[in-house]
């Protein structure tokens, strides 16, 4: 009988640990995991040292006075399209970025909307060709 008891006793309290244990656990599970912006570090693994200075100048140029975050996110269309999306055609096409940032190339990825790009060329077309081909070493790291 002492023995029953005992292990009464023992599985009571196994159920008592256990349910705490679940508890503890609930918090974890509904926190929510805000998703990351592709850095550039991340993206550019495959680049040398040089190429990745030009390349962060140009995230801290298309993040800052540029303001072209505000449209462009690395692989999702927001307001423009995506900076995937741009490097692929620009590549394929064999096309210049640089060009079309100084407003003398014609828009090649989305033509129905350029109007809205063009606006910015005020700020663009104040840049230095530097600061152009970083934007551009930039768009072309993703
Ligand atoms: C107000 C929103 C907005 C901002 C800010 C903006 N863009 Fe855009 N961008 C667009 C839209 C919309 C398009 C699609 C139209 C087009 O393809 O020209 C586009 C297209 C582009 C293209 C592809 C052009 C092509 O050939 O079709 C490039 C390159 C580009 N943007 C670079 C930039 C850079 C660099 C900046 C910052 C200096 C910037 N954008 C800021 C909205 C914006």
């Amino acid at each position: 009988m002492k023995v029953f008891k005992t292990s009464l006793l023992a599985i009571a309290m196994l159920a008592i640990v256990s349910c705490s244990d679940k508890k503890k656990e609930e918090p974890f599970g509904k926190i929510e995991t805000t998703e990351e912006v592709t850095t550039t570090n991340e993206a550019t693994e495959n680049i040398s040292d040089g190429d990745l200075a030009i390349v962060n100048k140009g995230k801290e140029i298309f993040e800052g006075k540029g303001t072209c975050v505000a449209c462009h996110q690395p692989s999702t269309k927001v307001v423009g399209p995506s900076l995937k999306e741009i490097s692929g055609i620009y590549k394929e096409k064999n096309s210049s970025i640089v060009t079309f940032l100084k407003g003398e190339g014609e828009a090649i990825v989305d033509p129905s909307q350029y109007e809205v790009m063009k606006a910015n060329f005020a700020i663009t077309k104040a840049m230095s060709d530097e600061e152009l081909q970083s934007l551009e070493a930039y768009i072309h790291s993703f």
